[in-house]
């Protein structure tokens, strides 16, 4: 596991954007994994910029996104659907049909967990990017997810929902449960990068990188991968023992 300590999330995010695009430009027919959250708001302004200035071209590309809500309607403002086009997609010239979100909504879970399993076999991921939530968590891999399981149906964690309730008219509009791919499906990508900012993130951050892997921090699952960056900046950096400049 590489880390990388910026000062800012505006350099970290630019960063992260510069890696992205070479992802792009290195693969003939390149895969992306990609979160929703805060974390990654600055990167996917970065690569639309990019795309703007640049012409980085997305008619090839193809992503993932790690999780859905469920019970959410995709075009619901909340959902992560939305979110992807609102953030991202709208902005570049990306094929919707090469943009796969789990479905949390309109079809039989069961179905959703199938179609999305099928194309992953389909398109092995060649970056995920991923964020981190205060207890650990990667996509909704709540603490306690096996590091074997693949696309779920999970209960959110409260603190989960603590995190995500400024996003709802109130916590008890936070949706319950919601579907994500698993820990042994992210851990297939050839190449992960996990981006973290802010002091909310600090302890998480610490339990990723110093303690042994185990499903409490499901982020130390990362740790059994041979090709992963954490990109922090330095409030989420600042429990660490050693110093990592980037
Ligand atoms: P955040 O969420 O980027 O909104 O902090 C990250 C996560 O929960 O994985």
């Amino acid at each position: 596991m590489k880390l990388l300590v910026f000062d800012s999330v505006d350099e970290m995010s630019r960063y992260a954007a510069e890696k992205t695009v070479q992802t792009i430009e290195t693969n003939q027919r390149p895969v992306l994994g990609l979160p929703t959250g805060d974390t990654p708001l600055k990167l996917y302004q970065y690569l639309i910029d990019d795309h703007i200035h640049n012409h980085t071209d997305y008619s090839d590309v193809v992503t993932f996104n790690l999780d859905e809500y469920i019970g959410l309607d995709s075009k619901d403002y909340n959902s992560y659907h939305a979110y992807m086009q609102r953030h991202l997609f709208r902005h570049l010239n990306i094929p919707l049909e090469n943009t796969f979100i789990p479905k949390g909504n309109g079809i039989p879970l069961s179905k959703a967990i199938e179609d999305y399993e099928s194309a992953l076999e389909k398109h092995p991921i060649d970056l995920q990017i991923l964020g981190i939530g205060a207890n650990g968590h990667i996509g909704f891999n709540e603490p306690g997810t096996s590091f074997e399981s693949t696309t779920h149906v999970i209960e959110l964690d409260p603190i989960t929902k603590e995190n995500n309730k400024k996003h709802f008219p109130s916590r008890a509009k936070v949706p319950n449960k919601a579907i994500t791919m698993g820990i042994h499906s992210i851990l297939q990508a050839k190449e992960i990068m996990l981006l973290a900012s802010g002091t909310n993130k600090a302890e998480a951050v610490q339990s990723m990188v110093e303690a042994p892997p185990t499903t409490e921090c499901p982020a130390s699952a990362l740790k059994l991968h041979n090709k992963v960056t954490v990109l922090l900046d330095k409030e989420a950096a600042k429990l660490l023992k050693e110093e990592h400049p980037c």
